[in-house]
């Protein structure tokens, strides 16, 4: 279990949204005790030009003005760049058009940004990685010292069991598994939020019209981003809504009292062109490797969606005020 309650710490969120990248993000705007400090985006789920662009829109829809967003790397360390318009529609963010941002990119480059905000921080801080980790990655190649400024990283990556991208990997650490390795093998506490958790977080219909009641503008998007998102689980996984991966991450940051975890020896599969991006998770110590990863293996879901509603009421009803 986590030996952070989420008062006493600043936060970074790397992400490249991404419907659930959206999501979390909302989450975490509803939730000030996170006291998060900065967006940096990264190519993943869309190509950079619209993950960027999708955080800021979103900040501007929470009118969260406060927290800096940068764009960071456009492509993983090594692969060309694997996109995902098939969940996520064409920029990212479904059919849901929100209106150009206002409020613009910060012109820093977002692993100069980590970097220096990370070394500037009297505490350490912690970092919440929503897609390919080639940021973070990058951030710890160039300046290693940043490594004892971190106080954990969070991030939603990678499986115990199957993967979601390929039969093997899932869709994060697929995208960069050189990165995802970087980071593992880094020597920062690292929670790997995977898909066997994600995958127990699902808007059920029930959960869905919850969240729709909240009403403009805050649950009417969540809605309607869920309801196109979900297509592609449905049809996938035969689930009976969309699994809310990111904001997994946010909620544990949030409450880890929600989540199981296991402290386990994680590697990322880089050589086989088969299984690349596979998480080997060394469940029962059978490598006899020392652990080096927090694996969450369980989520109280009804406990999360709870969260999930009422951080998301307190937004929208800040933004009625
Ligand atoms: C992860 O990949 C992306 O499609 C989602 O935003 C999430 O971060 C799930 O595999
Ligand atoms: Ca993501």
């Amino acid at each position: 279990m986590s030996q952070f309650n989420g008062f006493d710490t600043d936060l970074l969120i790397d992400c490249d949204p991404g419907v659930d990248d959206a999501i979390a993000l909302l989450l975490a705007f509803g939730s000030p005790e996170l006291n998060l400090r900065g967006i940096t985006t990264v190519g993943g789920n869309v190509p950079l030009v619209h993950t960027q662009t999708n955080a800021r829109k979103i900040c501007e829809l929470a009118q969260v003005f406060n927290v800096p967003v940068f764009a960071g790397c456009g492509r993983p360390i090594l692969r060309s760049l694997t996109t995902a318009e098939y969940v996520h529609g064409a920029t990212g963010l479904g059919q849901v058009n929100l209106l150009e941002p206002t409020i613009e990119l910060s012109p820093q480059h977002g692993v100069d940004f980590l970097i220096e905000t990370l070394l500037a921080s009297v505490k350490p801080m912690r970092i919440a990685t929503l897609g390919p980790l080639t940021n973070l990655a990058i951030a710890l190649v160039k300046s290693p010292e940043i490594i004892e400024k971190i106080a954990q990283v969070v991030m939603m990556g990678g499986a115990t069991t199957h993967g979601n991208v390929t039969p093997s990997a899932e869709f994060n650490i697929y995208c960069d598994p050189h990165a995802a390795q970087i980071v593992m093998n880094s020597g920062v506490p690292v929670v790997m939020m995977g898909l066997d958790v994600t995958h127990q977080a699902i808007a059920t219909p029930g959960r869905l019209a919850k969240i729709r009641q909240i009403g403009d503008p805050i649950g009417t998007l969540v809605a309607t981003l869920l309801e196109d998102y979900s297509h592609h689980d449905i049809q996938q996984y035969g689930f009976e809504g969309a699994p809310l991966h990111d904001p997994c991450v946010v909620a544990y940051l949030i409450n880890p009292m929600l989540f199981e975890t296991r402290k386990c020896f994680v590697e990322v599969e880089i050589q086989s062109e088969v299984t690349i991006g596979r998480t080997i998770v060394d469940w029962y110590g059978v490598s006899g490797r020392a652990p080096n990863v927090e694996v969450v293996c369980a989520v109280d879901s009804e406990g999360f969606y709870a969260m999930l509603c009422d951080r998301l009421t307190a937004l929208n009803d800040r933004l009625h005020r």
